[in-house]
């Protein structure tokens, strides 16, 4: 048996473009359609409307937290034009959360940004710095009442990676320069942000909010041991995982360190040129390697090794984001699982962990990947948007409604 602390917060998560629908002002808007891609958000899970069910469920299954984000793209659909409607639909969201007694853990970037930032430049341009920070500034200002926990921005390393060294996501460009200006101003923004939203609480004289982004932090091993795929996994623990933690512990900006963790890279970087020992991997195809349905490595010790590697921080952290796609629930359930044995052995060594939050509350759109992917506690009928909790959702409710872990 496995126990938990009493007040440890236990949840799912969710990001407003995969799951609201209809986010028609924002710049993967405009990509999905302008690239012809396969399956576009569309209406996703329709969760503009149906917050309040989906909350009841997450109540139900004994969660005390939940994560969510803003759109700032509906929020700001026009530079400078703030809707009231739409403060007011994201304070109806918090205070629905807060009536049923779950904790509200609000992230104010995830992945996506106004169309009109967008064609300004996005984040290569300094200007979006300035941006970002008036429309925290007004979201804020409206949910302090309400709000402990903020999120600034969600993964910038994973949305650096897709969007400015892959090419894959919008704005689709490849080129390390833009990708450091772009790391540079989301730093900056951060940062602005965590004064920001520490002076309105000040000001108000409210309790001290706890402030954070999401940090992905993937595990590496090389898959020999050469010198060069030791060079890559050095090189890809610090540019990826932990350098923008030392950043913003030096800039005292972050209050936790939220994280976000899914997979282990097996890296095989061929040449020694930075894109090499940057990104080249290996499929990992050993016998007994567990995989998720997008076939990312199941590795739950990686999780463990990083939540002791970030103890030197002396920062408390929160898991904002662990989770699995897949077609076989009792996967799902193993993973939730393995990953809460590693948490708890990792508390155990003196590793302070405020919660865990699930990705995802419910099945929803994976980006470029569609609806396929299935991270879901909840699962999602498309075509009647009927929502049906999975075993591994009931399984979980009961760790989080009695903050034990049972043997099985
Ligand atoms: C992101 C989510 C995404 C999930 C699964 C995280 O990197 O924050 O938006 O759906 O991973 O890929």
């Amino acid at each position: 048996m496995i126990k938990f602390p009493q007040n440890f917060l236990w949840g799912a998560a969710t990001s407003a473009y995969q799951v609201e629908g209809n986010n028609i002002h924002s710049d993967w808007w405009e990509w999905e359609r302008r690239i012809g891609l396969k399956e576009v958000s569309g209406e996703a899970c329709r969760h503009y409307q149906l917050y309040k069910q989906d909350f009841t469920q997450a109540k139900e299954l004994g969660h005390n937290a939940h994560r969510l984000s803003i759109e700032w793209s509906r929020v700001e659909p026009r530079e400078g034009d703030f809707l009231d409607t739409e403060m007011e639909h994201y304070l109806d969201v918090v205070l629905c959360l807060k009536g049923l007694g779950l904790e509200p853990i609000v992230t104010l970037h995830h992945f996506t940004n106004p169309w009109w930032l967008a064609k300004l430049g996005g984040w290569q341009n300094k200007e979006a710095v300035a941006y970002f920070l008036r429309y925290t500034e007004k979201i804020v200002a409206r949910l302090c009442e309400h709000v402990r926990f903020w999120v600034t921005i969600n993964e910038p390393l994973v949305y650096i990676y897709f969007s400015y060294i892959l090419g894959d996501w919008p704005p689709q460009k490849k080129s390390f320069f833009w990708a450091k200006i772009v790391f540079d101003n989301l730093v900056k923004a951060h940062v602005g942000a965590y004064r920001i939203i520490h002076r309105i609480y000040a000001e108000k004289k409210n309790n001290r909010p706890l402030v954070s982004l999401a940090q992905n932090l993937q595990a590496f091993a090389g898959w020999n041991n050469s010198l060069r795929n030791k060079c890559a996994v050095y090189l890809r623990n610090a540019f990826f995982n932990f350098n923008i933690i030392e950043k913003l512990k030096r800039s005292k900006a972050l209050d936790f360190i939220g994280i976000n963790y899914y997979t282990r890279m097996l890296v095989d970087a061929k040449k020694w040129n930075l894109r090499s020992l940057l990104l080249d991997k290996k499929e990992d195809d050993a016998p007994g390697m567990k995989k998720n349905s997008l076939g990312w490595d199941i590795y739950p010790q990686g999780l463990y090794d990083l939540l002791l590697s970030l103890k030197r921080f002396k920062i408390p952290l929160m898991i904002l984001e662990n989770g699995i796609c897949t077609e076989n629930d009792n996967l799902r359930w193993d993973f939730i699982r393995q990953h809460l044995k590693k948490i708890n052995l990792a508390m155990g060594k003196d590793v302070n962990i405020l919660g865990y939050i699930y990705w995802s509350l419910l099945d929803n759109y994976e980006w470029d990947k569609g609806f396929s992917p299935r991270f879901g506690l909840i699962e999602l009928d498309y075509k009647t948007y009927a929502r049906r909790p999975r075993e591994s959702a009931k399984k979980f409710a009961e760790v989080c409604k009695t903050g034990v872990l049972a043997d099985e």
